[in-house]
């Protein structure tokens, strides 16, 4: 029987889009697209799907094992602003489920495996200004807790049972073809579709709220290279800082506004603008060029462009 590719929690922001590339890289039969709902979304719809909640072991093991998914993905995790609603089962999924599927590659059933991080493993006493690799963490988010503990615990299934794991601290990603859920950086999708609907945005972040992001076909890049990279390349087997471009919400209204001149943004700051003025406003990813070669495509000018371009085909403007 052939191998094949297994995406867990495939109908997220990245998962939709991370599926989408690898069936075209590998070909649609190969890549099985697997999230907690019964049905798979449209965009999963052309290629293999299996309902799976990564907590329910068993079922886990069934598919990995039936399927024969050597290759595993797992995205499925509460991302920092739903984490902070049920601290309790944020904690349970993005441990557990992080945990059933190191179990399985521990088992040799799964060769090898991404697993992304976050920029939230920082904390407020992380140096904030091209955040280093190494560095002070000290999340004071649940989500970054258990990102930061999950990467010890993927080093760790790395180093004592010889898992081949590879990971990369994600900044906010930015995306048109797919909805974000539940983060903190969920606004610099959001602001897109609103100035394109009513030329207006209320922002949930305040103004001067900077932080690293990065545009989805830099994201998808990411992974796909890394996993692509000869082992001996991955020298860290916690996660590897990587970078796209480090912006503020004002910045982004007024690089949208070069393209809609009569947008406007107000500011109304929740909870998450807390949790993002504790994360860094730019990071240092020089690990990741040097072992593996990464560099991102896109800046912000460029992002912002593809964006509204894409966009505008998707949403009617009256
Ligand atoms: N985009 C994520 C969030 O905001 C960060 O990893 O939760």
């Amino acid at each position: 029987m052939k191998s094949t590719i297994l995406v867990i929690g495939a109908a997220g922001q990245i998962g939709s889009e991370l599926v989408q590339a690898l069936r075209s890289a590998h070909g649609r039969d190969k890549v099985i697209a697997s999230d907690i709902h019964s049905s798979p979304p449209e965009v999963l719809a052309d290629g293999p799907y299996e309902q799976i909640n990564v907590l329910d072991k068993a079922k886990l093991a069934e598919i990995v094992i039936a399927h024969k998914c050597e290759e595993v993905y797992h995205l499925a995790a509460l991302l920092s602003a739903t984490a902070e609603k049920n601290p309790a089962l944020g904690w349970d999924l993005n441990m557990n489920g992080l945990s059933n599927v190191l179990d399985l590659a521990r088992e040799g059933h799964i060769k090898r495996m991404f697993w992304p991080s976050s920029i939230a493993v920082f904390g407020p006493n992380t140096p904030k200004d091209r955040t280093p690799q190494r560095t002070i963490m000290e999340p004071t988010t649940v989500y970054g807790i258990t990102k930061v503990a999950g990467e010890s615990w993927c080093e760790y299934y790395h180093k004592r049972y010889k898992v081949d794991i590879r990971s990369v601290r994600y900044p906010g990603i930015i995306g048109y073809k797919s909805a974000p859920g539940g983060g903190t950086t969920d606004y610099a999708v959001h602001i897109f579709h609103e100035a394109l609907k009513q030329g207006h945005y209320d922002c949930f972040l305040s103004e001067s709220a900077r932080l690293p992001m990065m545009y989805m076909p830099d994201a998808t890049k990411a992974v796909m290279e890394i996993m692509a990279a000869p082992e001996e390349k991955i020298g860290l087997r916690t996660s590897y800082n990587i970078s796209g471009f480090s912006i503020t919400p004002a910045m982004l209204a007024d690089a949208i506004r070069v393209h809609i001149p009569e947008f406007t943004i107000r500011y109304e700051p929740d909870y998450r603008d807390a949790i993002a003025q504790s994360w860094p406003s730019s990071l240092d990813d020089h690990m990741a060029r040097e072992h593996w070669g990464w560099k991102p495509d896109y800046s912000l000018q460029a992002m912002v462009e593809d964006m509204l371009l894409n966009l505008k085909k998707k949403v009617p403007v009256e």
